[in-house]
């Protein structure tokens, strides 16, 4: 619809730009997704203009009009942007001159591509920081049930993926939720710095125009103004590290996703998942396999990429601006929508798991991870630690050698190791009473869970 036949810089150069450098420069296929926040800026910025005699009131009231009708027909699929139009900036401002004529002439006043990109920029971190939020939050919420569902349940804590100690099912579900409550933290402290306006920077230098950037500022509901006009258009820290805060939501994800596919096993046994968010084998019938895990750890491979990307773009580009700058987008764009579709999918498919608890309670009910059971016995009976510790290796090596378990090895047997040893032992060597007597704040024991869960519900 709107081709435009000339490019907003034109008109200096003799020859027209070259069909295949302009398909090549163009980004309109990338940034036409920052179409409304765009459209958001300029609204602001025509309204500042008015406010500072800069434009008149009714020029102000035809482009704010006009853009509207502009966004209308974009989200409509009315108006489709074409590449020939370079950018979206520029699709939007041919657009509005199609609607409203002369006026349109007049948005451009005191600003640049340069600082309303940066704005766009801005606004989409902003939407897309508190897209991530709400969806950290959901998150966190199924955890909060799994482990309120399950803070009674024993399992297997792992070092090494080695059986290690028994713990509250709840305590594993509850280290999640505070892993995902640092990546929610995270993300706000990048907000405050996002949450800043770019806008009035114009190419970099400022501009001779009365621009009143507080107050464009405070109409897209930004915080503060720009200090310096060449760090407001040139830097792309922000978008690194909104990329880098998700690089670290995707790792979390996926360590996630490798205890479901692992507990899924038939080696393990420990996970169901249901059936609505799991695959088969065109081949093999029997399959039933965690590819929804599989994925969000895969996917995690291209937001690392996308990290990599844009430190690469930035890292020898000299101030201020650089054309290099409209590559931050595609690593940008699709860094905020991977990690958006993983914790979606990941929460959703998590809320439709379950434990197998039976085998879980047969697994860890007389299991050598109790080990360290004994070897704090004896420290309460006032042998220091390193002894205890050599004599209960000793009796795991017997209990490996003589195929006994813990509590099916005598006590003369287990007072050839020491004579600290009485009846006592037999109590300590359960699970429960294991996981029960472990007195640290944050520790597993099933009443510090409990406190974790009501913490975390208290500070919602
Ligand atoms: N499409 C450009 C970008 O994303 C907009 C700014 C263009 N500025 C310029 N001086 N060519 O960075």
């Amino acid at each position: 619809m709107s081709k435009s036949k000339e490019l907003l810089w034109q008109s200096r150069f003799s020859q027209p730009f070259d069909r295949e450098a302009l398909r090549f420069s163009s980004s309109v296929h990338v940034d036409g997704l920052l179409y409304r926040e765009d459209i958001e800026g300029s609204i602001a910025h025509a309204t500042m203009l008015a406010e500072e005699g800069i434009i008149s009131k009714d020029e102000a009231d035809q482009i704010v009009g006009g853009l509207k009708a502009v966004e209308t027909e974009l989200t409509s699929g009315i108006l489709v942007p074409v590449w020939e139009d370079e950018d979206i900036h520029t699709v939007i401002e041919n657009r509005l001159k199609e609607l409203i004529g002369a006026a349109a002439g007049k948005l451009h006043s005191g600003r640049s591509r340069n600082d309303q990109v940066a704005t766009d920029t801005r606004l989409y971190l902003r939407r897309n920081i508190d897209r991530l939020t709400s969806l950290i939050v959901e998150m966190q919420a199924t955890l909060l049930d799994k482990a309120e569902k399950y803070r009674k349940t024993i399992m297997f804590g792992y070092t090494h993926l080695q059986r290690a100690q028994p713990i509250s099912a709840g305590h594993y579900y509850m280290a999640w939720h505070s892993m995902f409550g640092r990546d929610a933290e995270r993300l706000g402290d990048l907000r405050k710095r996002a949450n800043i306006s770019p806008l009035g920077a114009a190419a970099f230098a400022g501009s001779t125009l009365p621009l009143n950037t507080s107050r464009s500022a405070e109409l897209l509901g930004f915080d503060e103004v720009f200090t310096n006009s060449i760090d407001a258009v040139s830097d792309r820290d922000l978008v690194i590290e909104f990329i880098s805060a998700c690089s670290v939501i995707m790792m979390h994800l996926s360590r996630f996703s490798e205890d479901v596919i692992l507990w899924t096993t038939a080696e393990f046994n420990y996970l169901g998942i249901s059936d609505a968010f799991s695959t088969g084998s065109s081949i093999m019938p029997q399959k039933k396999n965690a590819d929804i895990a599989e994925l969000v750890r895969g996917k995690t491979g291209r937001v690392y990429g996308n990290l990599m990307n844009i430190l690469t773009i930035m890292k020898g580009l000299p101030l201020s601006y650089n054309r290099d700058m409209q590559e931050d987008k595609p690593p940008l764009f699709d860094t905020a929508e991977t990690t958006a579709q993983c914790l979606s999918i990941f929460r959703r498919m998590l809320e439709d798991t379950w434990l197998n608890e039976d085998r879980l309670a047969k697994l860890t009910a007389d299991d050598l991870s109790l080990a360290t059971e004994i070897a704090e016995y004896l420290v309460r009976k006032q042998i220091p630690f390193r002894d205890a510790h050599r004599i209960t290796g000793k009796i795991v090596a017997y209990a490996i050698e003589q195929g006994k378990t813990l509590t099916s090895i005598g006590l003369d047997e287990y007072r050839t190791f020491s004579d600290a040893f009485d009846e006592g032992i037999y109590d300590d060597l359960k699970p429960d009473s294991s996981i029960n007597s472990k007195k640290s704040s944050g520790s597993c024991s099933f009443g510090s869970v409990e406190a974790q869960i009501s913490r975390a519900r208290a500070a919602k």
